[in-house]
């Protein structure tokens, strides 16, 4: 499994890249509106920092298909070797991802809540499914089922090539359920890999190392 890092918090985004740990980002509408900067500027500025697939979203005001493809045509010019266009999984949505994918645009199927939708968008030519498993935890429904479904069922039809992105990643726990339940990427928000490079015993072990070396070799 790859990792995402799921922000648009350009600070964030270069200290996740320099790890060495990340090979994309995602964005959405609330992550973009959130840091109060320009919405097509943030995302080139993405673009320019990490060298992988950007997932810039078409805005949340556009429902029908025509607007959607315009948006997804301006969101892929603004860095056309990296910006993926997320598009909402709606019979709109697969009608904008069917357009974009025929011209060779890749697109992201986001709020996939159910295996039928991951199933639906990838057969629309999405390259990449997003399944929300924090937003299902939360409704006391399990996410990381939903993600373990869709990737058994993907793994049926060698003709499929969408890659499923776990998304609405929590906590450090889900990103191992995510990587046992066969998700191709996880899409983590930075607080989760600061928290997944932790472990008590790690700094245990740091401590005694700096305390045993100070005691006979001095500071
Ligand atoms: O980018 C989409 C997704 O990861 C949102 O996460 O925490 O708002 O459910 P969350």
């Amino acid at each position: 499994m790859r990792f995402f890092i799921d922000t648009a918090n350009l600070e964030e985004i270069r200290k996740a890249n320099d790890m060495g740990v990340i090979s994309g980002v995602t964005t959405n509408p609330s992550l973009i509106a959130k840091e109060g900067r320009d919405y097509a500027e943030t995302l080139k500025a993405i673009a320019a920092i990490v060298d992988g697939p950007i997932s810039g979203e078409v805005k949340a005001t556009t429902a029908d298909a025509a607007g959607m493809i315009a948006e997804g045509r301006a969101i892929h010019a603004l860095d056309p070797a990296h910006m993926v266009v997320k598009i909402p999984m709606t019979a709109e949505g697969l009608k904008a991802i069917k357009a974009l994918a025929a011209e060779g645009i890749p697109t992201n199927c986001t709020l996939i809540f159910s295996a039928n939708q991951a199933l639906l968008a990838a057969r629309a030519g999405a390259a990449y499914v997003s399944p929300f498993l924090g937003r299902l935890d939360d409704i006391s429904q399990p996410g990381v089922e939903l993600v373990q479904t869709i990737a058994a069922m993907f793994a049926n039809y060698t003709d499929l090539h969408t890659q499923i992105i776990a998304a609405s990643v929590r906590s450090p726990i889900h990103v191992t359920d995510c990587a046992l339940a066969g998700a191709d990427i996880a899409t983590v928000p930075y607080k989760v890999i600061e928290q997944m490079t932790k472990h008590p015993l790690t700094d245990a072990g740091i401590e005694k190392f700096r305390a045993d070396y100070v005691k006979v070799f001095g500071e």
